[in-house]
């Protein structure tokens, strides 16, 4: 057994513990009534665990948000970031952060989208970032629903592939599903059957009670025992929980839910007809009109292109200036000169840029085949090399590193135009948070580990001289960074 977390009490008072490790390899799923206690459930969960593991919560009613003033997760207002989910979610990723995306603000659509780019930019992370997750989900109904449902079918289709993924694909990535749902009937499936943990609390309709005794290999006749099932006791099983149906009784927890159950308040005091009326009509303000929220619209931008492109109907362009290769070239390189001088350049994502690039591509008429994102990316990375090392560089060992690089994939290609230049420069080799920082990482620990990637497939032989300097010699160009 590995790390475990107490969950409450089972039988005889016996604490009810779930082995986290397993949990993380075999996820768990949740089913009961509203008001049965799961979000409850989840929260003890996540208390008891909040110091062993990363948590990341998508939180549709925003019950979750007062883990953070406790445990210090980070409360994200979708409403608020809705565009830049995906980076935030990779950042996350990247630094291990816990987090609540905290959904109740939007509309149903966009918590679907909003959902779907988390859970997808999660799941995307580089190899590298691979590290354990809790992924809990509370009403996954919503985001997987069995049947069409509320929100359009595009928004259900995207949140529906996302949350597979997590279920079925993410345990290799290190995300570990936890779902919550009302009825297992409402679940997608697919998404369902890869749980191999259950807790099963209660339940009325007949065909909830059987499928919860049938995933917990109970006897039929004994499935109507769901419908007693007091707030806060579940049935489990699995390899993270118990090997036989075992009785649960959830414990308490530290932080508060806010939606805590309403409870009968006295009435105010009877009134007089008259006195009832004049308070119920009495002019005043009109109530505020509801908060409308503009949709996020991904495709504007490419509206916004496809405008600039259209001729106006009665001006007629002049032709396209006629450009020799070599001042294109010039005019490429001084728009990207433009875009790396501009102060937010480093923290946005290159298809951003780029599509800046392509729009002032556009309006200096350099026609139709401007560099594409591959390119524009390559490009990027020379002039920030170059812009590093700025110094009389041997240029024609510089013009084959740059050559070599268009070999090697992505952030590895960035790292060796870097110290290659570095070396053209006459220069001595970086450390590694320069070496970070240049990919935009903040993690040193990201650039040995590519270095280490580039020196096993024998890019570069990395030495340190008897001063401890690291050296690094690129062998198919003759050259070496500084001592
Ligand atoms: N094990 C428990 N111990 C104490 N109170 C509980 C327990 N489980 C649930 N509750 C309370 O019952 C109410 C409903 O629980 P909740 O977890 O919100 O249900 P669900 O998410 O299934 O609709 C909440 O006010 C919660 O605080
Ligand atoms: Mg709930």
């Amino acid at each position: 057994m590995g790390r475990s977390i107490d969950m409450g009490a089972a039988a005889l008072g016996a604490p009810a513990l779930i082995d986290l490790e397993e949990l993380l390899a075999t996820r768990l799923l949740v089913q009961g009534n509203s008001g049965s206690g799961k979000s409850h459930l989840l929260r003890r969960l996540l208390e008891q665990s909040a110091g062993l593991v990363q948590q990341i919560v998508i939180d549709p009613e925003g019950d979750f948000v007062s883990l953070a003033e406790r445990y210090g997760h980070l409360a994200l207002d979708a409403a608020e970031c809705e565009r830049d989910l995906p980076a935030i979610a990779a950042r996350v990723r990247e630094h291990r952060v816990s987090v609540v995306l905290n959904l109740e603000e939007l509309e149903v659509d966009a918590q679907l989208r909003a959902a779907a780019q988390f859970l997808g930019a999660l799941f995307d992370a580089d190899r590298a970032l691979w590290f354990p997750a809790l992924v809990v989900v509370d009403e996954a109904q919503l985001f997987a629903p069995a049947a069409a449902s509320d929100g359009s079918d595009e928004a259900r289709r995207l949140s529906l592939a996302a949350m597979t993924n997590l279920m079925c694909r993410g345990r290799k990535r290190g995300l570990a599903g936890v779902i919550a749902t009302q009825r297992l009937a409402k679940l997608a499936k697919n998404v369902a059957a890869e749980a191999s943990n259950f807790l099963m609390g209660r339940t009325f309709l007949d065909i909830d009670m059987a499928r919860a005794a049938d995933l917990l290999g109970m006897e039929r006749r004994q499935a109507e025992m769901f419908r007693d099932l007091e707030r806060g006791a579940f049935v489990g099983l699995g390899p993270a929980i118990s090997r036989r149906p075992l009785r649960v009784k959830i414990g308490a927890v530290e932080t508060a839910d806010r939606g805590a159950a309403p409870k009968l308040a006295p009435l105010p005091e009877a009134m007089e007809a008259e006195a009832l009326q004049n308070l119920i009509f009495a002019p005043g303000e009109a109530p505020p009109p509801p908060r409308v929220r503009v949709a996020p619209k991904p495709e504007l931008l490419q509206e916004i292109f496809e405008r600039i492109e259209a001729p106006a109907p009665d001006i007629v362009a002049a032709p396209p200036p006629e450009l020799t290769e070599e001042e294109r070239e010039a005019a490429i390189e001084d728009i990207i000169s433009q875009i790396v001088g501009e102060a937010k350049a480093s923290q946005q994502a290159a298809e951003t840029l780029h599509r800046d690039f392509q729009l002032r591509c556009r309006i200096r008429r350099l026609g139709p085949n401007t560099p594409d994102l591959a390119d524009f990316r390559r490009r990027l990375t020379i002039f920030r090399a170059k812009q590093a090392f700025p110094e009389a560089a041997d240029e024609e060992s510089w013009g084959r590193a740059v050559d070599l690089a268009a070999r090697l994939p992505g952030d590895l290609q960035s790292v060796f135009l870097y110290l290659s230049r570095a070396a053209a420069a006459g220069q001595p080799c970086p450390d590694d948070a320069e070496i970070a920082g240049f990919f935009g990482s903040a993690s040193p620990s990201r650039a040995r580990r590519m270095l280490g990637e580039l020196e096993r497939n024998e890019w570069i032989v990395a030495r340190v001289d008897f001063e401890q300097r690291r050296i690094i010699a690129f062998p198919e160009l003759g050259l070496e960074t500084a001592a």
